[in-house]
């Protein structure tokens, strides 16, 4: 046998042991907002059960209408030639999601729970204490967050076996990354489970271990600031930098379009939180003008204004 069809049987033997491990059907999904919406989407798209909670029943009617939009996005394309089978895609899809404002209630019967709420660690420490309460023993939790370390947010846990990290990409349904995280204390089964169910809901899945910002943010963001301390030395203008690493890197996006797209605020927060923990690592340093340019409310294209303006 070739060491290609080697490599070949030993992917197909795993990816099918791994799918046979995946017994994730009902998913909960704690916080609806841009990450929570986009996915109870794709997990309602592939055939789960899918329960969307938050604080109020007015954000989850904003949360549904807008997995409905996208979704529309979705059937438009897939059954252009036929307009039934995109409303019955539709309708089997937006049939398997389900709303709830009591995280407890809507945990009671899930296989996997996603949290995606506020990007704070006392939160969703107490959320995680009050779930660990009332999910089945066998529910595995994950954490969505983008730079908090997921064994600290485990904490409060007594499931740390059964805990694990599931970092989606911004848009959810058009992003064909997960991470999946683990901490010491996380399984293999349950490893294997979160890999299976990220295949399952479409994606590709990297592991990383709990370092901070794990493989992508890891990278990314202290390439974002570095190209700010190049703008800020006065070496070159950020269209400069852009079309560089655009034309010069094959990016499809340069440094500038890519922080004001992700927003100045949501960077800054992710780089003091590493700053306060590793004053020492350089790469983690503040940057003065992203602070200047947060302070006067310049957070990117979200407000009209970032390194560079969007008003018409
Ligand atoms: P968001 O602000 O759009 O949504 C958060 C939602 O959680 C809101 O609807 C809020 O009402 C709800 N919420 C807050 N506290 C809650 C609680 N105690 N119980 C129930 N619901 C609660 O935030 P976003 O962008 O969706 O981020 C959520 C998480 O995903 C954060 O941990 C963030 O770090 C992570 N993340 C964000 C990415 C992004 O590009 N926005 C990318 C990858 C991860």
């Amino acid at each position: 046998m070739s060491f290609i069809n080697l490599t070949k049987n030993c992917t197909r033997g795993l990816s099918t042991s791994v799918a046979r491990m995946a017994a994730i059907k009902n998913v909960t999904i704690i916080g609806g907002g841009q990450m929570g919406a986009g996915i109870a989407q794709v997990a309602a798209q592939t055939g789960h059960h899918v329960v969307v909670v938050d604080q109020s029943d007015e954000i989850l009617g904003k949360s549904v209408a807008g997995i409905q939009k996208s979704l529309a996005r979705v059937a438009k394309k897939k059954y252009a030639d036929d307009p039934a089978g995109g409303e019955s895609f539709m309708k089997t899809t937006m049939g398997q999601i389900s709303t709830e404002t009591d995280p407890e209630a809507a945990v009671k019967e899930a296989d996997l729970v996603i949290e995606a709420i506020v990007e704070n660690i006392k939160i969703k420490q107490d959320l995680f204490e009050k779930l660990d309460k009332v999910a089945p023993q066998n529910a595995i939790f994950a954490s969505n967050t983008s730079s908090l370390p997921i064994s600290e947010i485990a904490q409060t846990s007594q499931r740390k076996s059964k805990f694990g990290g599931l970092h989606f990409f911004n848009p959810v349904p058009v992003m064909k990354l997960v991470e999946v995280v683990r901490i010491d204390e996380t399984s293999d089964e349950t490893f294997n489970s979160l890999v299976a169910f990220g295949q399952a809901v479409g994606k590709t899945t990297v592991s990383c271990k709990d370092t901070p910002g794990f493989i992508v943010n890891r990278l990314l963001v202290p390439y974002l600031m570095e190209a700010v301390r190049l703008f800020d030395r006065g070496d070159a203008s950020a269209r400069d930098i852009d079309v560089g690493m655009k034309l010069g890197a094959g990016h499809p996006m340069g440094p500038f379009e890519l922080i004001d797209y992700v927003g100045l605020d949501v960077t800054k927060f992710i780089m003091d939180g590493w700053h306060e923990k590793y004053p020492d690592n350089a790469l983690f340093n503040p940057s003065p003008s992203v602070d200047k340019l947060v302070s006067e409310g310049k957070l990117g294209v979200k407000t009209g204004e970032g390194f560079y303006s969007y008003k018409k």
